[in-house]
């Protein structure tokens, strides 16, 4: 099992109102699956994957990551966890702006202290597997947002995750872009046996998902 949450809770605090925007999760998720979860704007989506990604600390209840709770390690712990461990793909694609799509995805391995060959060589690969290899040294803005997307798939597979965690990946992009880059993140993650957690309104993500939750008001279900 890669990521299990029992009684999973994040409230916020706003003045007198407090709201409970992920609500006793339980959620065991398998090596190598494929996770959608669907909800409407304001379900708790993407307060969920940022407690599952170490981004956030829960109210109470917990996380366990391979069997490990992690629920309240210290940031240090975490982000060692989050480097090493999880893939993140943003629905706004989050790379940064002055560095060219060879040097994007190999940030994630520069911070985890690969040496630079090894980066170079794996960077060329991940680029190469997402169709990209003519636009190695194109920067985010000289990149269509299809691209853009896929450099950030290649990004989040950089240092081999268990997990990768992607908030609204298509939701910024065209129907057939967005088929595409489903399809590209479906097909890697089976390759890789990388578990994906997809939060998504979109159609054609649940179609090819293992599992499918649906969220409301912070409450997870299992659909069907
Ligand atoms: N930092 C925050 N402070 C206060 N309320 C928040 C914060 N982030 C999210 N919320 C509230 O929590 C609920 C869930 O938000 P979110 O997880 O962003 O939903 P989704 O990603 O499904 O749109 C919403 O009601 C939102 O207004
Ligand atoms: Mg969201």
């Amino acid at each position: 099992m890669i990521v299990k949450t029992i009684e999973l809770t994040r409230t916020y605090r706003r003045g007198p109102s407090h709201i409970v925007a992920v609500n006793k999760v339980n959620i065991e998720v398998e090596k190598a699956t494929f996770i959608s979860i669907i909800g409407p704007s304001g379900s708790g989506k993407t307060t969920l994957l940022n407690l599952i990604g170490l981004n956030d600390h829960p109210t109470s209840g917990k996380i366990l990551f391979m069997g490990k709770d992690v629920s309240r390690l210290a940031d240090r712990e975490r982000r060692k966890i989050r480097l090493q461990s999880i893939g993140f793909i943003f629905q706004t694609f989050n790379l940064l702006p002055t560095l060219t799509a060879l040097e994007n995805v190999e940030l994630p391995m520069a911070l985890a202290n690969v040496p630079h060959k090894v980066q170079r060589k794996k960077a060329l690969k991940l680029l190469g597997k997402v169709g990209l290899t003519n636009r190695l040294q194109h920067l985010p803005r000289e990149l269509s947002m299809g691209e853009t997307q896929r450099v950030a798939v290649a990004r989040a597979l950089a240092n081999d995750p268990s997990l990768i965690l992607a908030d609204e990946p298509t939701g910024e992009l065209d129907s057939k872009t967005a088929t595409e880059i489903v399809n590209l993140l479906f097909t890697l993650s089976k390759e890789h046996k990388t578990t994906v957690i997809v939060a998504t309104h979109d159609e054609k993500i649940v179609e090819v998902a293992d599992t499918v939750y649906t969220i409301q008001d912070g409450r997870l279900r299992l659909e069907g």
